[in-house]
């Protein structure tokens, strides 16, 4: 199965599961809650949720029984991002949560709070215990370096962003920056929220594999080292169809022809709306 590390050695499926829209609908419910115990039960532990999503309830009481087994990431919202209120907002997500840590704390994304309280605080919440590890979402490559040269900022240990195969504006850069710090890329929107799954050019490399087109975007996401996804499945039978994607090898063919259609930058591109 292809992993991921982290910084304490602790190693991870490169597939976790999604959950924005997850929880909302009472009707819903108890397929979204079977979707995940499949998913984590495959492997796919790490369980992505935020404060944002107002569904960190329904993520603590689905994994409530399993809480040992899952990597459990939630983030705070960039106007709570201060010293104080990161901490408030990390207490409040664990109470949501039903935990008494969170495996991953992210920045959501950028907001007026300076970095350095951001960090102060994750440093703070990470030594009581309450987070094993902190990272950001949505944070470039220019402001990655500010984060890295401040004090405790190299203990960042992962940064989510959008990729997949119609958002590769990170290859050019933050993968490869990522990559030099040893720092894990989660990708969000790996499957562009649904949009790429009728592209003939990936329904004919799933035909020759004989997968589907989301395994297809999937295997391709997490093609490069140390960068995950995070699909939002939400019905086990979308959740098995995404873990297939694990076995998948996409040949130099495929590439070829994925990169004709989705072509790779040339140049950097700032990440999309941050
Ligand atoms: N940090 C950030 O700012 C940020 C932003 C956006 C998202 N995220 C995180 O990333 C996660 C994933 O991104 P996303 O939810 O935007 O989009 P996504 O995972 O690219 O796509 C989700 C959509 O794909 C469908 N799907 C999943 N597996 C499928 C399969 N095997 N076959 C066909 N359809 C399939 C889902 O349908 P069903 O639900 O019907 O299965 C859903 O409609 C989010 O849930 C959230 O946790 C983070």
């Amino acid at each position: 199965m292809k992993t991921i590390k982290f910084s304490d050695n602790t190693e991870l499926c490169s597939l976790g599961q999604g959950t924005w829209n997850m929880g909302r609908n009472p009707l819903k419910r108890k397929q979204e809650t079977e979707a995940l115990l499949t998913g984590i039960d495959l492997g796919m532990t790490m369980v992505d949720t935020a404060e944002m999503y107002a569904n960190e309830e329904f993520v603590g009481k689905v994994i409530e029984h399993i809480r040992n087994k899952v990597f459990l990431v939630s983030k705070v919202l960039p106007e709570n991002a201060s010293v104080e209120g990161t901490i408030r907002a990390c207490e409040n997500s664990l109470r949501k949560l039903r935990t008494d840590r969170l495996d991953l704390y992210l920045l959501h994304w950028k907001g007026s709070h300076p970095f350095e309280d951001t960090i102060e605080a994750m440093t703070r919440l990470q030594r009581d215990g309450k987070i094993l590890r902190w990272g950001v979402s949505n944070i470039d490559v220019p402001d990655m370096e500010k984060i890295v040269a401040m004090p405790d900022g190299s203990a960042c240990e992962a940064n989510q962003v959008l990729y997949n195969l119609g958002e590769r504006g990170v290859e050019f850069d933050l993968i490869p920056w990522s990559q030099s710090y040893r720092m894990s890329v989660i990708a969000y929107s790996p499957i562009a929220e649904g949009r790429l799954l009728r592209n003939p050019v990936l329904l004919k490399i799933a035909e020759k594999h004989n997968v589907t087109p989301a395994q297809i975007a999937l295997a391709w996401t997490i093609r490069l080292d140390g960068v995950m996804a995070i699909p939002k499945a939400s019905s086990s039978a979308h959740v098995m169809d995404n873990f297939k994607a694990l076995d998948i090898i996409l040949d130099e063919d495929d590439l070829r022809a994925l990169d004709a259609t989705f072509p790779p930058p040339t140049k950097r591109i700032p990440l999309a709306g941050w």
